[in-house]
């Protein structure tokens, strides 16, 4: 009896509680809902960073390493060397490693959906695209330069997007081209 009561008593609260009038303030049953901790546009944040500032026009972050090659500009493309097959300063040998994760994993979230995960052109929405994604593992692609997959994958082709803003790191974009070669090794002839 007493547990009903209790029900009782405390839905009506909630209840209650939501009603509030032009002259009535409600109780606010669950925290931060109305006023939340959201930082307002050109707000700086608790430690005093920047938030969400937009960069002063023709400015580029020192971040950003651009692209240098125009879509069609694949003759400049084929010449880039994937820098996946040594070690060097940006690249140590546990970085190396675990950039072969990395492509597999960014192949699967960002290619596999349409080229398929073994690259064979069968992804689970191959079928209802318009022009169907090509497998990647036949000769022709076999052919291709490292650098000229990695344009694909940087540009975009034709009716492909490139994945430069999804995939902003280059040595992750190198990545998914380093597994898209183990997937022509290990895929078989596909179609
Ligand atoms: C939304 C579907 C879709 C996704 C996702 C996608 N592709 Fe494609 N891809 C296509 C289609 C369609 C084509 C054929 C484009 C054309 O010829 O117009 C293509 C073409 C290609 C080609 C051949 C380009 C050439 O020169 O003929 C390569 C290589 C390729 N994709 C690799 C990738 C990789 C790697 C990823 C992931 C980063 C990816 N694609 C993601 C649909 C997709």
């Amino acid at each position: 009896m007493n547990l009903i009561k209790s029900v009782v008593v405390l839905s009506s609260l909630i209840i209650l509680g939501c009603q509030a009038g032009p002259d009535q303030t409600n109780i606010e049953l669950i925290q931060d809902m109305m006023e939340g901790p959201q930082i307002k546009p050109q707000e700086g944040g608790k430690n005093g960073e920047m938030l969400n500032r937009a960069l002063p026009v023709k400015s580029v972050s020192r971040e950003h390493e651009p692209y240098p090659f125009d879509k069609s500009d694949v003759a400049s493309a084929e010449k880039l060397k994937s820098p996946l097959y040594s070690v060097s300063k940006e690249l140590t040998k546990e970085r190396l490693k675990e950039l072969e994760k990395v492509g597999q994993t960014k192949y699967e979230i960002y290619c596999g959906i349409c080229h398929g995960n073994k690259a064979l052109g069968n992804g689970s929405i191959a079928d209802k695209m318009l022009k169907r994604p090509p497998s990647l593992v036949t000769s022709v692609y076999k052919s291709y330069s490292n650098g000229r997959l990695f344009h694909v994958v940087t540009n975009g082709w034709g009716l492909m997007g490139g994945y430069a803003s999804q995939v902003p790191d280059k040595y992750e974009r190198w990545a998914i081209v380093k597994h898209v070669r183990r997937l022509q090794k290990t895929s078989g002839k596909g179609k």
